[in-house]
């Protein structure tokens, strides 16, 4: 690529990557109902496969954004300690405290869960939207609702200071860069929504995860392989080379990895990982492979139309 049309790049870029890299309003974690949705999303789908048979105790998120509110949502659920970790803080103390009043409501109400029309980019898509009180049995809500617990966590979000492991409901590490910042295998379920697609350093994610995880433990990751507003066409990103992508991402903190969806199966069966599901988004119109950038010309057909997926694996 010449100089002039990678500026030309650059520039159309620079212009479209802020408002289009931005889910749509509602669309992530500064609204309580995305939080309730995103949370029963992943907890119905782990009781549809069988890998829990009760409200996960130990819950880690990565990558939270605006709330810690999908981890509040699996609290009110009856989660008993929950960890948050990302690169950047984009929450507050008072969004947080909006966002749980909001979800002890929709629980109160067992409101169903938002679905396809209300929010119709968040994947994964379910078979019922319906509150799904085989889960959350009234006899398990009242005691989850009840007075005393809430307000317990409540202090725990008014007073949290961000280091984990201290005993409180929930707590947060930011940024989080090795992996001693939880004990190994006291996790139970690991979860992200739109985030592995920006993290670094994959290997190491996964590899963190198994370390946290107990035996049976799982990880449940939606994730999001289009080129989140760098080019047209939703895969154009895989074809800028990797020295033009090292130029677009100049010094943002995080960015997309542009790992394709093999990639990720590839990594989290390398790392003791057995994918139980693996729902994938399939999308026809992407760059022709002939417009390909040398480094993603072996990808295979399968990854070429994989714009997303939804991916739980249980530890071995
Ligand atoms: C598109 S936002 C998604 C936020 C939220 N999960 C949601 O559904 O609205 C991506 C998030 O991933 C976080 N992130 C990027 N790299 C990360 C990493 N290595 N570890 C943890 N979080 C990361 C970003 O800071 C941001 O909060």
């Amino acid at each position: 690529m010449s100089v002039k049309s990678l500026l030309r790049v650059l520039g159309a870029v620079g212009e479209s990557y802020v408002p289009i890299f931005r889910p749509p309003r509602h669309e992530h974690t500064e609204s309580s109902r995305y939080c309730y949705s995103v949370w029963l999303r992943h907890l119905v789908m782990a009781y549809e496969k069988n890998l829990t048979q009760s409200i996960p105790g130990v819950v880690a998120e990565l990558g939270p954004g605006k709330s810690l509110g999908t981890l509040l949502a699996a609290l009110i659920s009856g989660a008993q300690t929950c960890y948050a970790f990302d690169v950047v803080q984009h929450f507050g103390k008072k969004r947080n405290q909006k966002i749980f009043d909001e979800l002890i409501e929709l629980f109160g109400r067992r409101e169903d869960i938002p679905d396809e029309d209300e929010l119709p980019r968040v994947k994964p898509f379910l078979k019922s939207y319906r509150f799904p009180s085989y889960i959350l049995t009234d006899e398990h809500l009242k005691e989850m609702l009840s007075k005393v617990r809430l307000n317990t966590i409540r202090n725990s979000l008014a007073c949290m200071r961000g280091a984990t492991g201290n005993n409180t409901p929930i707590s947060y590490r930011i940024p989080w860069d090795n992996s001693h910042v939880l004990a190994e295998s006291s996790v139970d379920m690991i979860y992200s929504q739109a985030v592995m697609e920006h993290v670094d350093d994959v290997r190491f994610a996964y590899e963190t995860m198994y370390r946290w995880l107990r035996n049976g433990g799982f990880v449940s990751h939606q994730i999001d392989f289009k080129c989140h507003g760098t080019a047209t066409e939703w895969s154009g990103h895989w074809s800028y080379s990797d020295r033009a992508w090292k130029l677009i991402r100049g010094s943002r903190r995080y960015f997309i990895n542009r790992l394709p969806h093999s990639a990720h199966i590839h990594l989290l069966e390398q790392n003791g990982f057995k994918v139980v599901s693996d729902i994938k988004v399939e999308e026809r119109r992407g760059v022709e492979r002939g417009r390909l950038a040398k480094e993603f010309r072996c990808l295979c057909d399968e990854d070429l139309k994989t714009s997303g997926a939804f991916i739980q694996a249980v530890k071995r």
